[in-house]
This record gives structure tokens, C-alpha cells and sequence, in this order.
């Protein structure tokens, strides 16, 4: 079997139902249910006999110890983290604790693990750190998008955090020579995404007939890759990266905000026209920006699309339509997700953010 840590994220989440739908091998998911979390992203395989679910925190070593001792998995993917870039600048401690302190604890129960194995379950172990491309901080308009060898810059205590997690990552390669791998990825998009994110917000937002916060001119580019095809190249890496290697996984589509933001409103024009017959559009409000807001990402990823003969598949208009109408579609998720704590965060967060249009 294979143990993934935050199996009940956006990502995470999705990675379990495309493997149960791929594989027949166990699944073993260690979450800890934070905001975050939401075993509901599991409900179709939660009575799966491959599919178990505990309860726990990565920084637990105890649990971790017993975890691996019994379940003996072959490799562990680790999604589990504080993500949200906002969140990081009003309160970095969290993301020290989980991204930072929780994988370095996940590393040493992995280490005392693979070096109880025989030598051949040892040679086929592998450890898949899930991480970001705003590890290499951000690209002026005209930059070369991040190779795998572009230098490490993070700019936000998140970015910070997951930089920090891939270095510890590295060095357990290098120094113990425990089988890692890395990915690096850009902006995910896709259902079951939290509406504290571009995407799902907007999308919550404009069904509410609430504004649109753009920060600041909304020029920022993203590049946006559709949930299914990051865990299509996380199953590429698992399967055939090489043990130490990082492999940076992208969309092929770079989008400045503004312009993603208008591609939400004219899906939901056409799928759930507003009764004023006004466009969604009329929401759109530039709000305060980002403090320390990177201006570029993109992702050159000729080195997973050549080695392992991953690409991504889904465009980012299709993409942008299935996600808008999954979540005209789930409403109950979307309801049972933003209630309490969800709202305090949203009226903390953009009402001291001043209107700029
Ligand atoms: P998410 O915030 O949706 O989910 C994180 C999950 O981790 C939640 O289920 C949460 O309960 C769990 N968790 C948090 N702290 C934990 C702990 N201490 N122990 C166990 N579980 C814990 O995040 P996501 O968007 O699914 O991202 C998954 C991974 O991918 C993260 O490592 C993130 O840094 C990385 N990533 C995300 C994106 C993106 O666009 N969402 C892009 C690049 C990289
Ligand atoms: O690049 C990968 C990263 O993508 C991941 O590592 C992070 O976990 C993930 O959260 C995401 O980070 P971003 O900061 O790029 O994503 P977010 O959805 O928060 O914001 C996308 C862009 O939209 C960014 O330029 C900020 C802007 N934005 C965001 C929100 C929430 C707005 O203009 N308004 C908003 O209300």
C-alpha cells in the first residue's frame, strides 16, 4: 500500500480517488483535518476496503512510528500543509509548524523506516514531497520560466516554508540517501478546491452576487494546471522519477488574474445567466494588494515532458467550464465548507482591504 499525508485536501483528495480509480494497491490516508480538510472529498471511497483513513497530525512521530510499523506502505506521498499565501502573511507561525517541522518529522519516521527494510523493499521505497513553484520566487514578464535549476527565492512566509520542507527533502537524499522525490507545481485549479483560493472564490463570490477582490491591477500571472493532470505527473514521478530528482509539473497555460476572473464570469453567464441579465463582470472590484505579491510564475517543464513523457491534457478553457459547472453542482459541498470559521477568515481578510476602483 502507499500512505498519503493530507489525503482530505483539494489535491490531495483528488490524487485518491484518481488512484483507487487506477489501481488496485491500498491507500492509507493520514490527515489531520484542519480547515482544510474535508473528509467529504472521500465520501465515494469511504467504505473502499482499500481506502483507510486515520486521523493525525505529520508532526506526530509516535503516530507515524505505529503507522508505518503496521501498514508497512512502499512509498509516502506527502500533500499534507498549510497552503493559502494570505493565511501565511497573517499568521507564518502554522506554516513553520506543518510544511516545515511536520515534513522534517515525516522524513526522520521515513528514514527509520527504510532502513528497517530488507534491501530490495529499501531499493523500490520511495518518498514523494509535494511542494510549489513559488519556491523560486517571482519572473519578471520577459524571464525564462523556472527550470528545476532556477535558485531558490521564496518571497512569502509560505513560499518560505515549502522551500525550507524541499530543502530538508534534499538534504535526507544527499546525506542519508533515503529515495526522495520532488515535485514542484504551479497553480492547481479544479472541484473540491477551498473557496479561500482565486478560483473557488470567485466562483463562490459571484454566485452570491458579492465582489470579485482583484488584488491590486490583477496583472499578476499564474500558470494554471488542471488538478487531474498533476496527479496523472505525480503517478508519472512515483512510477519512474529518479530518487533525489525534482521534476517541475505546469499547465502550459499562463493567465494574468484579470483575465482568468473574466473567464469565470463569462462561463457562468452562459451556465447561470444572473435574473438582472447583467454580467458577472459588474462584480469585478480591485481590492488592495498582496503585500509582497509575486508578479509571474511559469514552468518549463521539458524535463518531465522528456524523461517521464508527461504533459498535461486538459486545456485551460475546458478546465475552467468542468470546475465553474462542478460547483453549480455541488452546492452542499460548497455549503458545508463555508460555514463558521470560513466566514470569519473572509470578513478578516478583505475588509480591512481597501477598494481601489
Ligand atoms: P489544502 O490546503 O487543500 O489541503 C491540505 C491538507 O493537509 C488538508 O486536508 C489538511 O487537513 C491537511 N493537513 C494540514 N496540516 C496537517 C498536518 N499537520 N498533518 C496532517 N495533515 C495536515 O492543500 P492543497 O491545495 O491540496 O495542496 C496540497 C499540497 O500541494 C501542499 O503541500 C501544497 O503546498 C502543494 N501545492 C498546492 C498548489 C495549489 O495550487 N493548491 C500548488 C502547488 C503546490
Ligand atoms: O503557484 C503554486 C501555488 O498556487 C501553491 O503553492 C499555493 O498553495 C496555492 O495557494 C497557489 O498560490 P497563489 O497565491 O498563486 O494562489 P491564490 O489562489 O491565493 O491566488 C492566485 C492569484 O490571485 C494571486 O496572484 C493572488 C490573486 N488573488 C487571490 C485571491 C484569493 C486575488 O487577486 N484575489 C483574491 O481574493
Amino acid at each position: 500500500m502507499i500512505l498519503v499525508t493530507g489525503g482530505c485536501g483539494f489535491i490531495g483528495s483528488a490524487f485518491l480517488l484518481q488512484w483507487l480509480a487506477s489501481s488496485d494497491e491500498k491507500v492509507l490516508n493520514l490527515d489531520l483535518l484542519t480547515y482544510a480538510g474535508h473528509p467529504g472529498n472521500l465520501k465515494a471511497v469511504e467504505t473502499d476496503p482499500r481506502y483507510r483513513f486515520v486521523r493525525g497530525d505529520i508532526g506526530n512521530p509516535t503516530l507515524l512510528h505505529d503507522l508505518l510499523a503496521t501498514y508497512k506502505p512502499r512509498a509516502i506521498l506527502n500533500f499534507a500543509a498549510e497552503s493559502h499565501v494570505d493565511r501565511s502573511i497573517s499568521g507564518p507561525m502554522a506554516f513553520a509548524q506543518t510544511n516545515v517541522v511536520g515534513t522534517l518529522s515525516l522524513l526522520g519516521a521515513a528514514l527509520a523506516y527504510w532502513q528497517s527494510m530488507s534491501p530490495g523493499e529499501a531499493s523500490d521505497f520511495r518518498f514523494l514531497h509535494v511542494s510549489t513553484d513559488e519556491v523560486f520566487g517571482s519572473l519578471t514578464l520577459d524571464a525564462p520560466a523556472f527550470t528545476e535549476a532556477h535558485r531558490y527565492e521564496p518571497n512569502s512566509p509560505y513560499s518560505a516554508s515549502k522551500a525550507a520542507s524541499d530543502h530538508f527533502v534534499r538534504a535526507y537524499h544527499h546525506t542519508y540517501g533515503l529515495p526522495t522525490l520532488t515535485t514542484n507545481c504551479s497553480n492547481n485549479y479544479g472541484p473540491r478546491q477551498f473557496p479561500e483560493k482565486l478560483i473557488p472564490l470567485m466562483i463562490h463570490n459571484a454566485l452570491q452576487g458579492n465582489p470579485l477582490p482583484v488584488y491590486g491591477d490583477g496583472q499578476q500571472i499564474r500558470d494554471w494546471l488542471h488538478v487531474d493532470d498533476h496527479c496523472a505527473a505525480l503517478r508519472a514521478v512515483l512510477a519512474q522519477g529518479r530518487p533525489g530528482d525534482t521534476y517541475n509539473v505546469g499547465g502550459r497555460s499562463e493567465r494574468r488574474n484579470l483575465a482568468v476572473v473574466h473567464a469565470i464570469c463569462a462561463t457562468l453567464d452562459d451556465l447561470q445567466p444572473r435574473s438582472d441579465g447583467q454580467s458577472y463582470s459588474v462584480l469585478i472590484t480591485h481590492v488592495g494588494d498582496r503585500l509582497g505579491h509575486d508578479r509571474r510564475y511559469a514552468i518549463d517543464d521539458s524535463k518531465i515532458a522528456t524523461e517521464l513523457g508527461w504533459l498535461p491534457s486538459i486545456q485551460f478553457d475546458d478546465g475552467i467550464r468542468q470546475t465553474v459547472q462542478w460547483y453549480l453542482e455541488n452546492k452542499a459541498w460548497v455549503e458545508s465548507v463555508t460555514s463558521g470559521s470560513y466566514r470569519d477568515w473572509i470578513d478578516q481578510q478583505y475588509a480591512t482591504r481597501v477598494q481601489d476602483s
